[in-house]
């Protein structure tokens, strides 16, 4: 097999696409043959020993993969060879072959594309548990998602609008924004170029959005809370932007509102049933046309530094997908 592996945490400059052994699957594992990885922005950081899960050294980075079942260890009885799957894994994607408990395993439902399957779970998932389940999202209510033409943000917006909200998407450049218009966004704001508390009252007649999906933190938090709906809930889901925000607290009670913390990799692990039904409603959308991937480039595997470095320079627009074969 080939695989990225990452030896030190020197990030992506120091690691090579390097042959090792083709591993087997121990008790409980599958192996999986890798047609497809999505980048997600946690797999930036956790090269570099940034993120908040901190695998062992040397580890193969690529959270999230789909291909197909090609060897099944001792005791697993739900899946077999040949059957098409998504990986949640937290590592191993970025390579040809990946073994990986079979817990983390999704069997796919017929007609589930595998490259869309490659970046679903992950962004859908965390948006889907952020607007649904933690903000209570109703029909008729107005959603400003920010960094919206990322992989966490599209999804949001795919979500918001199949679950009947008005949204609003902000991003930092018109052609993001351009993509955004084309996705089905209601409005849009420019975040680099236009005014945002004017421009939030402009859109909502004065209101501000009822919930505020936020991947992006730093400069633009206080003012987007200073903008929003009495009772609303902002939704804190990222830092892409680095910076965290601190808030004055008398913001939130002078519009009786929410800060909504978001945290989709522990509400698998301590809420599973609650994880499952939501990713087969997600599935059901999926099917029904619904909610769809917005691919942004299909890279080679070998690709990864260029993958990294778009993402790392806020070009990527929707899901960035490292391809085998
Ligand atoms: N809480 C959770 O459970 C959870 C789950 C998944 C991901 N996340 C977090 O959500 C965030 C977004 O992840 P993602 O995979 O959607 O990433 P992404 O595709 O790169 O999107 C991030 C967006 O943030 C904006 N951004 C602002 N400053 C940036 C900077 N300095 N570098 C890069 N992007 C910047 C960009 O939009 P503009 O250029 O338009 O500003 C970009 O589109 C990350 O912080 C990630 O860790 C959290």
């Amino acid at each position: 097999m080939k695989a990225w592996l990452c030896e030190n945490l020197d990030g992506i400059g120091a690691m090579q696409f390097q042959d090792l052994p083709t591993p087997e699957p121990g008790a409980g594992e599958v192996r999986v043959a890798v047609r497809a990885a999505s980048l997600n922005f946690p797999d930036l950081l956790i090269v570099e020993g940034k993120y908040q899960f901190k695998p062992a050294l040397p580890f193969v980075p690529g959270a999230e993969y789909a291909g197909v079942v090609d060897a099944v260890g001792a005791g697993v009885t739900h899946l077999k060879v040949g059957q098409p799957v998504a990986a949640i894994a937290g590592t191993g994607g970025f390579a040809t072959h990946a073994c990986v408990d079979a817990q983390r395993v999704l069997p796919l439902p017929p007609a589930f594309d595998l490259e869309d399957a490659a970046a679903f779970a992950f962004t859908y998932g965390t948006s889907h548990h952020a607007l649904m389940d933690r903000a209570a999202l109703k029909a008729g209510e107005t959603v400003l998602v920010l960094g919206a033409a990322g992989g966490v943000g599209t999804a949001a917006v795919q979500i918001a609008k199949a679950a009947g909200a008005r949204v609003i998407a902000a991003a930092s450049t018109d052609e993001k924004c351009a993509l955004l218009t084309r996705m089905g966004a209601d409005a849009t704001l420019n975040y680099s170029s236009q005014d945002v508390r004017a421009t939030l009252k402009a859109l909502t007649d004065g209101k501000g959005p009822d919930v505020v999906y936020d991947p992006v933190g730093g400069e633009l938090a206080e003012p987007v809370f200073r903008s929003i709906a009495w009772r609303g809930r902002y939704l804190v889901v990222g830092f892409a932007m680095g910076g965290i925000p601190a808030l004055p607290w008398n913001l939130a009670l002078l519009k009786g509102a929410s800060v909504v913390g978001v945290f989709w990799g522990d509400f698998v692990k301590r809420e599973p049933q609650a994880s499952a039904a939501a990713l087969q409603q997600l599935a059901h959308w999926y099917a029904q046309g619904k909610i769809k991937p917005v691919i942004d480039q299909r890279l080679p595997m070998d690709q990864l530094p260029a993958a990294y470095a778009r993402m790392g320079s806020r070009q990527v627009q929707g899901k960035l997908l490292l391809v085998n074969g």
